[in-house]
């Protein structure tokens, strides 16, 4: 049985997620290099170890994902590789050095929670990191929360993603920010990239996205300053979650949204 047709390798190859392998086939014959994760977590670096890099460094501003990282059995570190806690408004990160592929996964939504109303200057910061004849490759979320949809499972999507942040909000937390890929593509410009290519990926949310977004209101509950607000807020979401999940079995989950990817390199 070769190495890669060992159960465990086949397993990995399923959980690496089509955006992945969609980055995988932009790459090409593109050497990955000395590789460079913006925004790491246990999925886009059990990916990134699957790959031949010369090294890699993988950044989060979280200790607790640094702790679940390390804790990742399929996550393999060598010698060479780096995984460090540390925020990009701080202009000390990695100063000097550059990276033949610069990997930003759904780090921007995610830095209202850690530098909040910083996400116009992320890729002005990241530019001096990519080597010239590097490669970016940024995948995000089209933003679903702010409008509202006309169909009954892009309704259902929306109504969890706003009561997940009311959640958040009355529990005294930031909620995450998408930003839309035309918004992405702006910025690179300003910041001295040129698109290369663009594709959106329709989403299909399933029981498990239901669930873990309903959990993560729930476990904020004992955190509001009113207990009448969080038992009603219970009441809402046991409902919710119930409506959610059948309209999910109804339809084999629920269809709303695009997750983007964009491939970026710096401009001569
Ligand atoms: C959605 S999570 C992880 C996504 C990840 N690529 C995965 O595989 O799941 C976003 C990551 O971006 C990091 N992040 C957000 N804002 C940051 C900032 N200002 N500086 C450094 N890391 C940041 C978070 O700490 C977290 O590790």
């Amino acid at each position: 049985m070769s190495e890669l047709t060992t159960p465990k390798a086949v397993n990995q190859q399923r959980r690496i997620s089509s955006l992945f392998r969609y980055i995988e086939n932009l790459g090409g014959d593109r050497p990955w290099g000395n590789l460079l994760d913006t925004g790491t977590g246990v999925k886009s670096l059990e990916w990134i170890t699957t790959l031949p890099t010369q090294s890699w460094t993988a950044i989060t501003a979280s200790h607790s994902m640094a702790d679940r990282i390390r804790a990742a059995p399929r996550i393999h570190v060598r010698t060479q590789d780096r995984l460090l806690v540390g925020n990009w408004v701080n202009d000390s990160l990695l100063t000097g050095e550059t990276f033949d592929t610069v990997l930003v996964d759904y780090l921007i939504g995610a830095i209202e929670g850690f530098a909040p109303y910083w996400q116009g200057r992320v890729f002005e910061r990241l530019r001096p990191l990519v080597s010239d004849a590097g490669r970016l490759y940024i995948v995000g979320l089209e933003p679903y929360v702010a409008f509202k949809p006309d169909t009954e499972s892009g309704k259902m999507i929306w109504e969890i993603g706003r009561v997940r942040d009311a959640c958040l909000l009355l529990a005294g937390e930031r909620p995450y920010r998408e930003f839309p890929a035309d918004w992405v593509l702006r910025r690179l410009g300003e910041a001295g990239f040129r698109m290369v290519e663009i594709r959106h990926f329709p989403i299909r949310f399933r029981e498990h996205f239901i669930n873990s977004q309903l959990d993560m209101c729930i476990n904020r509950l004992t955190r509001f300053a009113s207990e009448e607000v969080g038992a009603a807020m219970r009441q809402y979401v046991d409902d919710l979650r119930a409506r959610a999940l059948a309209l999910n079995e109804r339809e084999g989950g629920l269809r709303h949204g695009n997750d983007y990817v964009i491939a970026a390199e710096p401009m001569s």
